[in-house]
């Protein structure tokens, strides 16, 4: 191995081209590909910026040429020699070097490497554990180096447009109180407090109202935000919000600036010019036409009620439902009549999944005839009007799902889903966005047996609906508001309470009595009392924001150092066991460790 010595890089490997031809150069990287041709030897080099092509031979300088023949897979080099065209025929028009090689004269091994746990220069499907163990190897292949690239890229932008609109970017501290977002929190003991515990932000809410109550009127942080809840595809316990709060406004303000940094990353990350205003939907409509507060609108396949429909009908499990109270709804998948009984069967299946006891269907024949094991249940009539209901042609397939609310939207929803990503409608290049507003300020909680807030304790709630509140709770409608981007929610927030009575009013509909509030929120309701302005505005989260610019399925890909689906990290091997002494000096006590050694 040798040191760089004086050595210094003159450019990246991704830079050099035919005007640089005759010059002198040095660079410095890994071993791509190393490829033997006949006593040459070719080097692909590799940096983060891109991949040039150098080359050793015998005839001009044998000694280095020698030396490059124990050359293996990322080892670190550097090398200087001079700029030259590539012979006839051997451009590779693909890369940016592609037009010219490095005659190399100076080769000098900065550090060798074992084999590498998986091939980098390939898009070989490797094992997300194995992955993150060796992330650092991971992050090389150009595809997630990009990732990390684009995510920068974004966060430049979104500061600079922020900093245009006038926001400060402030700081909120890491240890703090429980911040009610809805999920457990990650606890940190107090040594120098024996009891206490500090809680990890869910989210900076709390401390971003009270920037407010200090007059910043207008905020905005890139925050890491940690929530111990169960992780999936788009979840992770520790995560990044773009965050955001603005003074002395009302909806309308806060979702403008939101578009306009909207529009700002898209131009930057993508190139992309976006059209706001998005359009908006209330919670009501989205859950009615598409089964969920998060819909999809790339694609149609919309949800259609049929409950009045067949309400007296001879199929006894709709009639049944109806009588319970329940609903049917249906979704025309346009052009689907030739599905096979093994996708009917499939799909029955999937949506069994989701609680759904059955998935009725109808395929609409050439002639208009109706295939369809239930069809002989139903009047000429009641087809008539499912079939405008539907806009059904032939050629159409209709599902139908006949159950209580919740299950009938939560099956075709996902129903819905399946059936886009079937027929190709969920294309990655094309971006759906959608507000989904009036929210229900709060809902009830059958396992506790009380009304919890749909975003969080300090949404307020719609002026017209303030009297319903002591009456009926799950009545009020939210000032909160969501984005969704092709199905996800990218973000969500509302405008806030800023009245202590008010505030109080919510608290003990949420079931909150005055000693909890004393307790937990008291330094909340004290700046309230001493001139709170109006306020309000919504968080990110930049990592799903970043899934769907770089057109990955899960937000692990633009995330430098995820953790797994259990909440691991299998690089650090955290999380870890800690000495007893440790514990003890925190004023745990170590039952589990004992708990553990004797079962040992
Ligand atoms: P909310 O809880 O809706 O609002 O969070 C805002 C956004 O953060 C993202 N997000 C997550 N991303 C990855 N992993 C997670 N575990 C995770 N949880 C949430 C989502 C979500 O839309 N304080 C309020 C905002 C406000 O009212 O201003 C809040 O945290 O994209
Ligand atoms: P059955 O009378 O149980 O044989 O059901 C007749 C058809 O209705 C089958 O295609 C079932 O999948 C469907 N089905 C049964 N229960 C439901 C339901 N709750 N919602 C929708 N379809 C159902």
């Amino acid at each position: 191995m040798e040191s760089m010595g004086s050595l210094r890089r003159s450019h990246h490997c991704n830079i050099l081209n035919q005007s640089n031809i005759g010059e002198e150069v040095t660079l410095m990287g890994w071993v791509l590909r190393r490829r033997d041709h006949g006593g040459v030897i070719f080097i692909d080099l590799r940096d983060r910026r891109g991949i040039t092509q150098v080359v050793f031979n015998p005839e001009i300088n044998p000694e280095v040429h020698a030396k490059a023949h124990g050359l293996r897979s990322e080892w670190v080099l550097a090398v200087r020699g001079r700029v030259q065209a590539r012979p006839e025929g051997m451009a590779n028009p693909k890369l940016a070097t592609g037009a010219i090689e490095i005659m190399v004269g100076e080769l000098r091994i900065l550090n060798q490497s074992q084999t590498p746990p998986f091939p980098l220069d390939e898009d070989l499907e490797v094992s997300d554990s194995l992955r993150l163990k060796y992330r650092y190897l991971d992050l090389r292949r150009p595809a997630m180096a990009h990732n990390l690239i684009l995510r920068h890229t974004a966060c430049q932008a979104i500061r600079s447009y922020l900093n245009g609109e006038d926001f400060l970017e402030i700081e909120t501290p890491v240890l703090t109180r429980s911040t009610p977002e809805g999920a457990r929190d990650y606890l940190v003991p107090s040594r120098v407090n024996p009891g206490r515990f500090f809680a990890l932000p869910q989210s900076p809410q709390l401390f971003k109202q009270l920037l407010m109550v200090a007059g910043m009127d207008r905020y905005y942080q890139i925050v890491r935000c940690f929530r111990d809840e169960d992780l999936r595809a788009d979840r992770q316990p520790e995560f990044t919000q773009v965050d955001l709060e603005l003074s002395f406004v009302g909806e309308e303000e806060v979702m403008g600036v939101a578009e306009g940094m909207m529009k700002a990353l898209f131009q930057a990350t993508l190139g992309l010019e976006l059209a706001p205003p998005f359009p908006r939907m209330t919670y009501a409509e989205a859950l009615q036409r598409y089964g969920t507060d998060r819909p999809d609108t790339r694609f149609g396949l919309e949800l259609v009620d049929l409950t009045e429909t067949v309400r007296h009908c001879g199929l006894k499990v709709f009639r049944e439902v109806v009588e319970k109270g329940g609903m049917i709804k249906s979704i025309n998948a346009r052009g689907c009549a030739d599905f096979s009984r093994k996708d009917l069967d499939d799909l029955t299946a999937y949506v069994g999944q989701f609680g759904a006891k059955g998935l009725a269907w109808v395929k609409i024949k050439p002639d208009g005839d109706w295939q369809s094991p239930i069809a002989k249940f139903f009047t000429e009539e009641e087809k008539q009007a499912m079939v405008a209901a539907l806009k059904a042609e032939s050629g159409d397939l209709l599902f139908f799902v006949a159950d209580q609310p919740a299950i009938v939207h939560g099956a075709l929803a996902e129903l819905r889903l399946e059936l886009a990503r079937r027929l190709g409608l969920t294309a990655r290049d094309h971006f759906s966005f959608v507000w989904v507003t009036d929210f229900p300020l709060l809902e009830y909680d059958q396992e506790a047996k009380r009304h919890v807030a749909v975003h969080h304790p300090f949404t307020a709630p719609h002026e017209d609906d303030l009297a319903l509140l002591a009456s009926e709770p799950g009545k009020v409608r939210s000032r909160a508001y969501d984005l969704v981007l092709n199905g996800t929610e990218i973000g969500g927030g509302s405008i806030r309470i800023h009245r202590k009575d008010l505030q109080e009013r919510v608290f003990a509909a949420l079931g909150i009595t005055p000693e909890e509030v004393s307790d937990k929120f008291d330094f909340l309701v004290r700046a309230l009392e001493l001139g709170a302005p109006p306020h309000g505005g919504l968080a990110f989260g930049l990592d799903r924001l970043m899934m769907i610019i770089a057109g990955r399925d899960t937000i692990r890909d633009v995330i430098a150092f995820p953790k797994t689906q259990k909440a691991t990290c299998p690089l650090t091997e955290a999380p870890a066991p800690v000495a007893r002494r440790q514990l003890t000096e925190l004023y745990l006590r170590p039952d589990w460790q004992d708990a553990k050694q004797k079962k040992e």
